[in-house]
């Protein structure tokens, strides 16, 4: 077989010469500009520049590297050789001190020269940026078999808007190899984001080697096996598969001069006083009780933090001055987050140094904490940043705050004229769902779409352009619990980080989700290429009921509307020569629609399926008496009687009303007396998400005054569904949900009023 294909390749090549020569003026076409992020200024110019075995490369002394990167990028990818500068026709690199942001650079692309103009090598390295997305994607792969190739003649003048242009990775609830970080911190920088968030330590291990504390790499680098499945599953199962690994000071030192190369400075961040079991597995000594404690095999926040014994901060300054060492950057994270004070409570130690330090409470002792770590860090010539929780209890004096509970954080922190970094869960986080659809692999939670990302602007409301100053950037977070391999990091964090790197970089006047979307599907190829696993739900069928003039119809669409979506109304799985959808689909009676993309013959989405049950009370009036929460209604309250049942696994679809621990009446208005058989509709039962299906549920009919006082059994299913039977004429339906009450002990949420969810309200 392998000698089969090796003559094929043999006789291709002779082809393919034969082609060559034949063929001499050949010229593969430009392509058509579509850069990402957008570039501030671009305007398309005539002609064209052909890059060939006589084009030469040339550059002013600061701009070697990059120069040099380029060469290899256009050498390695095609079969050009590019000449010095004594060829005819070149691309040049020149240094241009009126460009003042250092990041900003100016492309010029005419018939007889490429000219790569910036004040530094950085704007040189994002010029370089630009002109490889005016190269065919083949290049990324050294696939482009050609030698020459032709690109659009352009000027550019670009800069970025936000300096810090950041994507974090957790290797610590899951480890990556080298490669892997290398790979990530190459595609971080095609997309001109300038900063990797090392997430290093965790309490389920900890990833850097630290040369006098060996236990770290001997004990905390390992946990003895794994969570299975997603947290809410219970009773927890674990693998029995010891996992872990660490980075020695060698491999962290290739990678930091790997992402110097590209223009990317890394951060890496050693938590304290949280997320620290790991630690204190290897050194229990630095803990609260000095108890032995193993290395976490499950997710969450944890008690055992470190006590704010005197060798506790020695540890950890010992820890720092091999970290500092390593790593160039101005910027150490130091956590600061999910620190429950548990221990810090009931700790002789802790409590004298409150006592001592004339601290109100353990809030202001993790301040002391952070500000004295920040004293020490500040001495070495660096600056923290810690997670907005160090806000609590006072900001130690020069921190700069990552804000990741909302914006909230970014504000007060702005306020106070500290800088700040947003990576807001609701828009930042990459561990979220990124679409609706079932079979989703699984993820912590969340619905962060890649429209939700791009919408994001860094800047908050609340900040005036003063303190809008204080706005360093934004940053997209990927937290590994859900994320075991390299594949599935790259599924979660692409395209998504794509859309953050235009959020960063571009300016608002270049923005825009449509013409976006296009340019991403031309970037897909150069992933595509790259071998990168990302998440394409560019094609996935989306569908929308609306009711006009008591008719139902079903709109379907794609995030691109490139391709034409098919389907069919019987059940059966569309093909080739299905209807193509043009228009909305008119519902008439009861049935399933599937409908997918198409390329040709070949499905390139999955298939979208509902079922529409065209009941009594489809588009009719309806009333809530409580609203429910606004996070979840994005359907509105018509949601529930639309025809379409919510999803069966996730409550925050469009199709779900949640309400947050109140009791609720929903009135249907029927429009006209009608004869109800029977009621019936679903209600979520989620209890590690704080949901519970109701403790009762009244249905009366005002005009009868009949009322059917119904209580739920109860149910372990994650789902409980409800129908009752009647025999009534009625126009009016009042329904009371009365709420589980409180949550059992031994719970999650135990103490507290739960939520209420519920699905399509089915009348027959
Ligand atoms: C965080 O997500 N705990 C910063
Ligand atoms: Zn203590």
């Amino acid at each position: 077989m392998k000698l089969f294909r090796q003559t094929t390749q043999i006789i291709l090549c002779t082809t393919i010469i034969f082609l060559h020569t034949s063929c001499f003026n050949k010229k593969t076409e430009a392509i058509k500009p579509a850069i990402l992020p957008a570039p501030l200024s671009q305007t398309i110019q005539k002609g064209e520049f052909s890059i060939d075995n006589a084009t030469g490369i040339s550059s002013d002394k600061e701009f070697t590297q990059v120069a040099d990167f380029l060469k290899a990028f256009i050498e390695e990818g095609s079969e050009i050789k590019l000449k010095d500068t004594s060829a005819s026709k070149i691309i040049r690199f020149e240094k241009d001190t009126s460009i003042k942001n250092k990041e900003g650079y100016s492309l010029k692309v005419s018939p007889t020269k490429i000219t790569i103009s910036a004040s530094s090598s950085k704007g040189a390295f994002y010029g370089v940026q630009s002109l490889r997305q005016l190269l065919p994607a083949s290049f990324e792969n050294n696939t482009f078999k050609e030698n020459s190739v032709q690109v659009q003649a352009l000027e550019i003048s670009d800069k970025p808007q936000f300096r810090y242009r950041g994507m974090h990775l957790d290797v610590g609830r899951h480890f990556f190899s080298v490669d892997f970080i290398k790979k990530y911190i190459d595609l971080m920088s095609m997309l001109k984001m300038n900063t990797f968030h090392w997430h290093l330590t965790e309490d389920q291990g900890w990833r850097i080697e630290i040369k006098k504390y060996p236990k770290l790499n001997e004990i905390s680098a390992y946990r003895k096996e794994t969570l299975i499945g997603k947290y809410s599953d219970q009773p927890h199962q674990f693998d029995g598969k010891r996992y872990g690994g660490f980075y020695t000071q060698e491999e962290v030192k290739e990678i930091v001069k790997y992402a110097s190369d590209r223009q990317v400075t890394v951060i890496p961040e050693i938590e304290m006083p949280g997320h620290s079991v790991a630690a204190l597995s290897a050194y229990p000594e630095l803990g609260c009780t000095e108890k032995p404690i193993d290395v976490a095999t499950k997710w969450g926040v944890f008690d055992d933090i470190y006590c704010t014994k005197e060798t506790t901060f020695k540890f950890l300054e010992d820890v720092l001055d091999e970290v500092m060492a390593l790593f160039p950057g101005k910027y150490i994270h130091i956590g600061g987050d999910e620190a429950p004070k548990t221990r810090w409570k009931t700790c002789k130690n802790c409590q004298r140094v409150i006592k001592r330090e004339g601290l109100k409470d353990e809030h202001e002792l993790q301040s002391y904490f952070i500000e004295r770590m920040e004293k020490y860090i500040n001495s070495k010539g660096k600056q923290i940043i810690g997670w907005d929780e160090i806000l609590e209890g006072g900001l130690a004096p020069n921190a700069t705050v990552m804000s990741w509970r909302g914006i909230k954080g970014a504000v007060t922190a702005a306020k106070e004229h500290h800088d700040v970094i947003l990576t807001p869960g609701s828009h930042c986080y990459f561990d979220h769902y990124q679409s609706t659809r079932e079979d989703e692999p699984i993820a912590i939670g969340g619905f962060t779409s890649l429209e939700k990302v791009y919408s994001f602007n860094p800047i908050p409301e609340e900040l005036t352009k003063e303190e809008a100053k204080y706005v360093l950037g934004a940053q997209g977070n990927v937290w590994t619990e859900y994320m075991k391999t390299e594949d599935k990091v790259e599924y979660m964090a692409f395209p998504r980080i794509v859309a953050l790197s235009e959020v960063v970089w571009s300016h608002e006047k270049n923005k825009g989700f449509d013409n976006f979307k296009n340019r991403l599907e031309h970037y897909l190829k150069r992933l595509d290429a790259r071998d990168v696993n990302y998440a394409n739900h560019l094609y996935e069928v989306k569908g929308k009921t609306t009711f006009t003039n008591g008719k139902t119809q079903v709109t379907l669409k794609a995030d691109s509307n490139k391709k034409p979506i098919k389907y069919t109304t019987d059940g059966s799985t569309p093909t080739a020569t299905s209807t193509t959808y043009s228009a909305p689909i008119s519902v008439d009676k009861s049935c399933v629609i599937k409908a997918a993309t198409f390329d040709g013959n070949n499905i390139v989405s999955s298939v979208f399926e509902k079922e529409i049950t065209l009941h009594k009370a489809v588009g009719k009036k309806i009333n809530l008496d409580v609203a429910p929460s606004k996070k979840y209604s994005k359907g509105g309250n018509a949601a529930i009687i639309n025809g379409i049942a919510g999803s069966n696994t996730r409550f925050s679809d469009q199709e779900w009303l949640g309400f947050e621990g109140a009791d609720f009446e929903i009135t249907l208005n029927l429009e006209k007396p009608t004869e109800i058989n029977s009621i019936a509709t679903r209600f979520n039962n989620q209890n590690s998400n704080w949901i519970y299906a109701p403790s009762q549920v009244i249905i009366s009919f005002p005009e009868t005054k009949e009322i059917l006082p119904i209580g739920l059994e109860r149910s372990d299913e994650t789902i409980v569904n409800f129908k009752v039977s009647t025999k009534v004429k009625a126009q009016i339906i009042k329904i009371k949900v009365i709420n589980f009450g409180i949550i059992p002990k031994g719970n999650t949420g135990a103490g507290n009023k739960p939520w209420t969810f519920i699905d399509e309200i089915i009348v027959e």
